[in-house]
């Protein structure tokens, strides 16, 4: 299992010793989430910010973008060279252009489904995906609780993406701790973020360990 810390739930008065407390500690990706006040009730971060976090970081970006316009973000988070950009199909009229354009920055797409969206949504877009971010809460915010309803819609997602493009990873975002990381293995998740669960622990290294099962 791979661990993406979210940086939502850090100290922004600490930001730099956050992001190398949590590389240091071992994670796989720097979970983003950037919110833009419309898609979802919360504001957060710019590329001014992001491009900080971006310097500190050892391990490669994952940005999560909950926004209205996803063209205008992909184009201005681009330059950062993350190596995810994940976009909102709910939010989106032309999902398969924007993921040519995104692959063409030479960055990995991957689509984001809120809680209520089924898997069969992205059925013919999995072939030109590297991974599809499942929501487990409703995005905004973080330290809220876990949706058990995902774990069924990532063994549904797994039996297309074994069929469709076996390649393609099932990443996983809210509510994710110990008490939940064994289910979401079986259910067949590559990725996991977690926010609250490693940045209230007094050890972000123990916290990123015990979840890469
Ligand atoms: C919610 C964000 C998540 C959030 C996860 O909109 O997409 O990445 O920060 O936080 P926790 O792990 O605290 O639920
Ligand atoms: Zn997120």
């Amino acid at each position: 299992m791979l661990v993406a810390p979210s940086i939502l739930s850090a100290d922004f008065g600490r930001l730099n010793e956050e992001i190398q407390a949590i590389c240091d500690g071992g994670c796989d990706l720097v979970h983003v989430d950037v919110m833009d006040g419309h898609f979802v009730p919360n504001l957060t971060i710019g590329p001014v910010v992001v491009s900080s976090v971006a310097k500190i970081a050892t391990k490669p970006l994952d940005i999560h973008l909950m926004v209205q316009n996803n063209t205008f973000f992909v184009e201005l988070f681009a330059p950062l060279k993350p190596k995810y950009i994940s976009f909102h199909i709910e939010e989106e009229k032309h999902p398969h252009r924007l993921i040519q354009k995104i692959r063409d920055y030479g960055i990995s797409p991957a689509i984001v489904l809120n809680p209520h969206t089924p898997p069969e949504a992205i059925e013919y877009l999995l072939e030109d995906l590297d991974m599809v971010l499942l929501m487990s809460v409703n995005p905004g915010f973080g330290g809220q609780k876990f949706i058990p309803s995902v774990l069924e819609k990532a063994k549904k997602l797994k039996e297309l993406i074994n069929k469709r493009n076996p390649n393609c990873l099932i990443e996983v975002d809210g509510g994710v701790g110990d008490k939940n990381i064994h289910l979401l293995k079986d259910a067949g998740v590559d990725v996991v973020v977690a926010g609250n669960y490693v940045f209230t622990n007094a050890s972000y290294e123990n916290a990123i360990k015990s979840l890469q099962i």
